[in-house]
């Protein structure tokens, strides 16, 4: 049983090709579901997307298929960002274009899948950075403003890997868009609001986020 790095919220574990994913806080019955559904409903699209089958839920604890690659945010380390931040934009202009509703059947038909808490801190790559191998954690999934994960890959690239800010260059040129900064800059604020609300000692990153002036 080997502890998989990089878990920002919950306990996740691999053996023997199985991935298995305890929620942890706030709404862990209900994250789990949300994953649950987005990973059986972008496998039954047949969606290009890459992400692991499901095999089934107990309790709070999800079981799913493991996918090789190397973890972004290793890859931005090892001095891949450009080609990470790269391959990111290409991914999520793909989740993009996936209607919601097709997932999440209570959704509004040509409303668009948001990730919600998309960057190279859920995707693995090839080892290098070329292209996205697997899209993970996909507990934040919903239907709605695009911007909502731009702004947050930004956010993770800004409080993460600050060294790497220029190569966001890379990821909107990518995707095919960049919302401009006071869009980007509330969408950012709010989701850190949020995450305030389910995490409270994350105030420090909200009030750090509200001070940024570009
Ligand atoms: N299906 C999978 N295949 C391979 N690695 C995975 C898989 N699911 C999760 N991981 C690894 O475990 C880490 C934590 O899983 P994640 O779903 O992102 O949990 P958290 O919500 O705690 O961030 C991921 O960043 C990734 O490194
Ligand atoms: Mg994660």
């Amino acid at each position: 049983m080997e502890l998989l790095p990089h878990g920002y919220t919950n306990h996740t574990t691999h053996h023997a090709g199985v991935v298995t994913k305890t929620y942890k806080g706030r709404d862990a019955q209900r994250r789990m579901e949300r994953e649950a559904t987005a990973l059986c409903g972008l496998e039954t699209l047949g969606a290009v997307l890459p992400v692991p089958h499901l095999i089934g839920c107990t309790g709070e604890t999800l079981s799913m298929t493991f996918l090789s690659g190397v973890h972004g945010q290793d890859l931005m380390e090892a001095g891949r960002a450009p080609e990470v931040l790269h391959a990111c934009g290409a991914a999520l202009r793909a989740v993009h274009s996936v209607d919601a509703s097709e997932v999440f059947p209570r959704a509004r038909p040509g409303s668009v899948l948001v990730h919600g808490d998309y960057g190279p801190n859920n995707v693995l790559l090839t080892g290098d950075g070329s292209r996205v191998t697997a899209l993970l954690d996909w507990e934040w999934a919903h239907a709605g403003d695009p911007v909502e994960d731009l702004a947050w890959c930004e956010w993770i690239v800004r409080t993460q890997h600050p060294e790497h800010l220029g190569e966001l260059d890379e990821f909107f040129h990518a995707y095919g868009f960049r919302p401009d900064w006071e869009t980007r800059h509330q969408a950012m604020v709010s989701r850190c609001r949020e995450l305030v609300d389910f995490q409270p000692h994350r105030i420090g990153l909200l009030i750090e986020t509200e001070g940024w002036t570009r």
